[in-house]
């Protein structure tokens, strides 16, 4: 097989005779001329024939190409300014590699579910291949960033004994004699161990929450990048959060342009995420909201439409610290000055996105930690590693996930996290 020219480096090339393969984007015709809009992964370049120069049978080829078909072009590179790559093919062969005989997605309005269930292809369409390209920039900047930073990635279970966050969202699976295991709500308790022996750890994989609903912003199967920091507390661990995301959102901003352009997305928006960013108490946080005639009580969890209305006019995302205990897990480390509250924080994202962030400093008492197992009436005997970290040199120590998909929501201006991984689970989906 002749390799073919990729279509990114046809700009390089000008004046130069090359192969092109890909999959046929549109194809348009005066009569006498022919454009041909072929895209192969890397970029899309439009190639123009002449019906002079073509056989019968190739002019008729060539016309009939369908939407999404394979096919090889020759031809030679020719500068063209109006291009949006600065090239086109001058062209003078085809071969139709494959045929796509009424590709199921046409250039209109499909419904949701009619993409969804064709995701295997929807996946081909321009937005779909900027937010995976956004998306892989989004976790390249974070491995980049950790790293930079000092991080060493020490990769977690996804068959877990013991419950991570709550009981109420697990996926359970029977495992041989030892009874019932679990898919990680979250690698936070292991990579707490490995900052024990490594200092500054992270773990990123996918996490399995068996969430009962529906909403834009929730997955059964998520992504989530958990740093894990000895020796860091409260405030430092949102200094680190802060850098994080200014990072990321700078990095996105400089290497995803085009994308998203092609999203739609306001450059501003992303270029107004720069330090600092505000800090809220959970308690300032629900005065205003009562202020702001919120039905809320001081104790319950902050819901979306709160998070909406907390973050709403800014352009920064938005620390919320020192939750109550009752609303959060039992790993989080009681505030000495108000024991009904625990030292961590929330971020939420601007726009309406909400929480994106989740950290804490962790309880590192032994009695403590075991009367908050014991409270909540998780099975102590599956916790007993976990416990022995504040048995052996016991150390404080922070850390928070970011939830990869909401970030790329954010970031990418979509409006659900459906379209920011390749193949969503959701409640009501499981294929393709
Ligand atoms: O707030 P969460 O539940 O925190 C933890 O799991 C901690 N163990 C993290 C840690 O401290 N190491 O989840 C963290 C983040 C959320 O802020 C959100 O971005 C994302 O994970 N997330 C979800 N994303 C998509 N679908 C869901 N069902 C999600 N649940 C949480
Ligand atoms: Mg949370």
């Amino acid at each position: 097989m002749t390799a073919p020219t990729p279509i990114s480096e046809l700009a390089s090339r000008t004046g130069s005779p090359v192969v092109v393969k890909g999959w046929v984007r549109r194809i348009r015709s005066s009569g006498r001329i022919a454009f041909l809009v072929v895209r192969d992964g890397t970029g899309e370049v439009q190639c123009v024939f002449s019906r002079a120069d073509l056989d019968d049978a190739t002019w008729q080829t060539l016309t009939a190409a369908e939407h999404e078909s394979t096919v090889a072009v020759t031809g030679e590179v020719c500068a063209d300014k109006r291009s949006p790559i600065g090239v086109e093919v001058s062209a003078n062969s085809l071969r139709v590699l494959s045929g796509s005989p009424e590709f199921p997605i046409q250039p209109k309005e499909h419904g949701i579910d009619f993409l969804l269930e064709h995701r295997h292809l929807w996946l081909r369409s321009p937005r779909q291949v900027a937010l995976m390209r956004i998306r892989d920039e989004t976790m390249r900047a974070i491995r980049d960033f950790l790293h930079e930073d000092g991080f060493t990635c020490v990769d977690t279970p996804i068959l877990t004994g013991a419950i991570g966050e709550s009981a109420g969202t697990l996926f359970e699976t029977e495992y041989f004699d030892l009874g019932t295991a679990y898919l990680a709500q979250t690698g936070q308790l292991y990579v707490e161990t490995a900052a024990a022996a490594l200092g500054k750890v992270y773990c990123f994989g996918p996490t399995f929450r068996a969430e009962k609903s529906k909403t834009r912003r929730h997955l059964t199967e998520f992504w989530m990048v958990e740093p894990e920091v000895a020796w860091m507390d409260s405030d430092g661990n949102m200094d680190l959060q802060e850098r994080m995301v200014c990072y990321v959102a700078a990095r996105v901003l400089d290497r995803c342009q085009a994308d998203l352009g092609t999203m739609g997305r306001d450059l501003d928006r992303l270029a107004a995420i720069v330090p600092p960013f505000n800090r809220m108490s959970y308690t300032d946080a629900v005065a205003r909201l009562q202020e702001a005639g919120h039905e809320i009580e001081w104790g319950s969890d902050l819901g979306a439409g709160h998070e909406a209305a907390l973050t709403e006019g800014r352009s920064k995302p938005l620390f919320v610290h020192d939750y109550p205990k009752r609303a959060k897990a039992f790993y989080m480390k009681e505030n000495p000055d108000n024991p009904a509250t625990v030292k961590c924080n929330d971020l939420l994202a601007p726009e309406g996105y909400g929480e994106i962030i989740g950290g804490s400093q962790r309880e590192d008492d032994y009695d403590r930690l075991l009367a908050r197992i014991r409270e909540e009436g998780l099975p102590e005997e599956s916790y007993g590693w976990y416990l022995d970290l504040r048995k052996y040199g016991t150390f404080p120590h922070s850390g928070f996930g970011l939830g990869l998909e909401r970030t790329v929501a954010w970031l990418s201006g979509a409006q659900h996290l459906r379209e920011t991984i390749a193949y969503p689970r959701m409640m009501t989906r499981i294929t393709p």
